[in-house]
């Protein structure tokens, strides 16, 4: 059965105090408001990271944003899966356009990075996507299989279970413009076809793929019911928690 989640990216927003408020807010209201078996997670900025877990109570998971590929050493600056996994860390959201455009992210990169991660024993969200000229050129099922193939197809299938993936379209990233609920759809088919034919469709069917773009609680219902969309990579509505828990609520 496929696992349903709602995952919240907060980017680099929210000073300490302005994220604990907002979590807590958020935990009290999928405490009492789902009635499903979603799973809620936010990937928050590092500094939230270990107080965030303090408060989650088992509610709320806890993501990362990014990790480094490397297990320690001289990387000033950076953060390693395991320092993640020592502050209650689940999930870490890997391969986000925003990494792969401002700070040249490559899919061999990207599938260290995933590596790590899941040597770690946390679960990366993968991110793919393509570019509004992509969309307009007609390129983006190539794009879209070349992320799979050099970022994640080396992965045994035991490991590829364990991941999630995430399409985000760039050109639906925070403009407001959100995928049609058929065109999210085509593409959430198109991916776990991909992995059905790597990996077989028993896995295929068992992946979780969320969709991100500026997805709402006004959009989110329509979305969520596409056959093979299994729920949010969310971003600015992450950030209002009666938004956040409304889209939670999509699955309840
Ligand atoms: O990772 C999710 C994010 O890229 C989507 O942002 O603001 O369009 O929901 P937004």
């Amino acid at each position: 059965m496929r696992k349903k989640i709602v995952a919240g990216n907060w980017k680099m927003n929210l000073d300490y105090q302005e994220g604990v408020s907002l979590f807590s807010e958020i935990v009290n209201m999928v405490r009492d408001e789902r009635k499903g078996n979603q799973i809620a997670v936010i990937c928050s900025p590092f500094i939230h990271l270990n107080s965030l877990s303090q408060l989650a109570g088992g509610v709320v998971k806890i993501g990362a944003q990014n990790c480094h590929q490397n297990e320690s050493g001289a990387f000033t600056g950076e953060i390693s899966a395991k320092m993640l996994s020592s502050v209650g860390c689940e999930y870490v959201i890997i391969g986000h356009s925003e990494r792969r455009q401002y700070f040249a992210e490559s899919d061999e990169l990207l599938a260290q990075k995933t590596e790590l991660v899941l040597k770690n024993n946390l679960t990366p969200i993968f991110c793919v996507g393509e570019t509004l000229d992509e969309r307009n050129n007609g390129s983006y099922y190539h794009v879209l299989k070349t992320q799979l193939e050099n970022g994640l197809f080396n992965l045994s299938a035991d490991d590829f279970a364990k991941i999630v993936l995430a399409y985000e379209p760039v050109w639906a990233i925070g403009t407001g413009l959100t995928a049609t609920p058929e065109q999210a759809q085509d593409i959430h088919a198109f991916i776990r076809a991909e992995i059905e034919a790597k990996y077989g469709a028993n896995l295929a069917d068992n992946t979780t793929i969320l969709y991100g773009g500026s997805c709402n609680a006004k959009n989110a219902p329509e979305l969520f019911a596409q056959h093979d969309i299994d729920g949010g990579l969310i971003g600015g509505a992450s950030l209002k928690s009666r938004d956040f828990v409304d889209i939670i609520k999509t699955f309840n």
